[in-house]
């Protein structure tokens, strides 16, 4: 997302309770984008549990140990450490208000845990369901985003060569640093990362149509434009209280 795209799309509301709100989406589709977008505007946490996985590995934690062999291969991991990993998450304060799910779930077994994590988590003080945003982006749209991929190792803040270069090569508008690029994102693995999406990740968008929850929003369009589609439907979502 370009620095400044947060600021032009309106100040935050650090006041409003908004729920959880889970983004749905293939690799590349914008997830991580977006979710820094509402982040900044509602001042609630981006919870990705692939950054969550990539710190762990970095740190050589037993949880990343087991994780990196299978994100280096594109594959999905266990269910059983992705719930304790999400359940020690959402017990933190700054969750209070709500979060933003970024990769999470990504399994029925996920959704399904997380529907009933839902029934003992209260915000403001009240029980609220969901709000599922399904981010939809066109095949040949989806390698050139994920292969041209940079991030800032230092803010997080996400690039990409082709379609969201930063003003100088390589290096982080806003604080300078180099940038960097994810191991998962060489061609190899991206196919498998694609294939398990489709197998295990994308029959949860009608899991959530049937339950009446998802928003549709066209990932295809500039960055921009889809932030203010996600923040308008966060907006309404919160003050119908979802
Ligand atoms: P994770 O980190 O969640 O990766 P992912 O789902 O594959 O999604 P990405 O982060 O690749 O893409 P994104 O949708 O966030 O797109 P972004 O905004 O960066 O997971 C990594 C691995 O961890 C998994 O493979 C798995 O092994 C494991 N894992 C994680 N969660 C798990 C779970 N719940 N269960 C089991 N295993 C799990 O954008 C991509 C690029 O496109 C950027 O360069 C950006 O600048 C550009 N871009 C974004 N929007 C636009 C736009 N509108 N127009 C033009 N360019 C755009």
């Amino acid at each position: 997302m370009p620095a400044d795209t947060a600021t032009r799309a309106g100040s935050p509301k650090a006041t409003a309770v908004v729920g959880p709100i889970i983004l749905l989406g293939p690799p590349g589709a914008g997830k991580g984008t977006q979710a820094k977008a509402i982040a900044r505007r509602f001042e609630i946490p981006q919870i990705s549990t692939g950054d969550i996985l990539r710190e762990n590995v970095v740190r050589g934690t037993e949880l990343g140990r087991k994780a990196d062999p299978v994100m280096k291969a594109g594959g999905l991991v266990p269910d059983d450490l992705m719930l304790a990993m999400v359940a020690a998450r959402l017990k933190q304060p700054d969750a209070a208000r709500g979060f933003i799910l970024d990769g999470f779930p990504r399994t029925d077994g996920q959704a399904q845990w997380f529907d009933q994590a839902l029934e003992s988590i209260t915000f403001g003080g009240r029980r609220m369901a969901p709000v599922v945003i399904n981010i939809r982006v066109s095949y040949n749209q989806l390698l050139q985003r994920l292969t041209g991929r940079r991030s800032c190792p230092v803010d997080g803040r996400i690039y990409n060569v082709y379609l969201q270069p930063p003003q100088q090569e390589g290096i982080c508008d806003s604080c300078g640093a180099p940038l960097v690029q994810r191991k998962d994102d060489k061609e190899e693995v991206i196919s498998e990362r694609l294939k398990s999406y489709e197998r295990q990740t994308q029959p949860l968008v009608d899991y959530y149509r049937r339950q009446g929850r998802v928003h549709e929003l066209n990932g295809d369009l500039p960055v921009d434009q889809v932030t203010a589609e996600t923040l308008a439907i966060v907006e309404s979502s919160a003050a119908a209280g979802a």
